[in-house]
């Protein structure tokens, strides 16, 4: 008698993952930022080193440790961010759960900015690049699953429905994050899933059981593919 011993579902895949804000300097001591712990990126980038995966987690200023085992870029700017994602493709599949900062100042400033008689400064903000949907639209180097997050205050299946559709990723991670939930910064979170098939209700879970639950949804996709 022996026992079969089963590969673990991600053995041989690649993964990359995002997770936390970016800080966008104003000058050498500010910087505008997004809310984000990066507790739900982190959380899954350590389970899908669990599930046996390689994965290179791009990590923008947070608190929280390292995932042990897994290959951490640490960056600060969203244009930081997609250079180190870009340096780190091919892989089978990319969840996108930072808080990229929307916006960057134009110019920011070589010198700490002085109070002065002038009151305050006008920044002038322009777009950053959307990481996902350069991703998602990659002519070569598209990953297989390109998964996205939707942390939204108001009416959040159809927000997510609204960013699958024009970011062009297979699948949304939507939650709602109004203060009442606490689920910025917290240990537990609400997700739905938002796909090309529809949208599936997820109970209410820590950071790591949605994390947990969503690599085996990756490694199922994957497998079912096959290649
Ligand atoms: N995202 C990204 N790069 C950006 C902005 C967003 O990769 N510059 C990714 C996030 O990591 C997330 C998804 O896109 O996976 C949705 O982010 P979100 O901020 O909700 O979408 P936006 O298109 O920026 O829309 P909004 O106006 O709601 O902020
Ligand atoms: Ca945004």
């Amino acid at each position: 008698h022996f026992k079969v011993r089963e590969a673990p579902p991600l053995k041989g895949r690649r993964i990359l993952v995002t997770s936390g804000p970016t800080h966008e300097p104003i000058d050498p001591v500010r910087y505008i930022a997004n809310r984000s712990s990066g507790k739900q990126g982190h959380a899954i980038a350590a389970a899908a080193q669990a599930a046996g995966a390689e994965v290179v987690l791009v990590a923008g200023p947070v608190e929280v440790p390292d995932p042990r085992g897994v290959r951490v870029i640490h960056v600060e700017s969203a244009r930081e961010m997609i250079a180190a994602v870009e340096e780190n493709l091919p892989v089978d599949a990319a969840v996108f759960a930072a808080a990229v900062a929307d916006w960057r100042v134009a110019d920011a400033a070589e010198q700490k900015i002085k109070k002065g008689a002038d009151g305050a400064p006008a920044l002038h903000l322009v777009e950053n690049p959307d990481i996902l949907a350069s991703i998602a639209r990659h002519h070569t180097l598209r990953p297989r699953l390109v998964v996205g997050f939707a942390a939204e205050t108001e009416r959040v299946v159809a927000h997510a429905r609204e960013k699958l559709a024009r970011k062009g990723c297979d699948w949304i991670v939507a939650n709602d994050v109004s203060p009442a939930t606490g689920i910025m910064g917290g240990d537990a979170n609400t997700v739905h899933l938002v796909t090309a098939g529809g949208v599936e209700d997820w109970p209410s879970a820590s950071k790591s059981e949605v994390a947990r639950h969503l690599v085996a949804r990756i490694a199922a996709e994957l497998a079912g593919g096959n290649a």
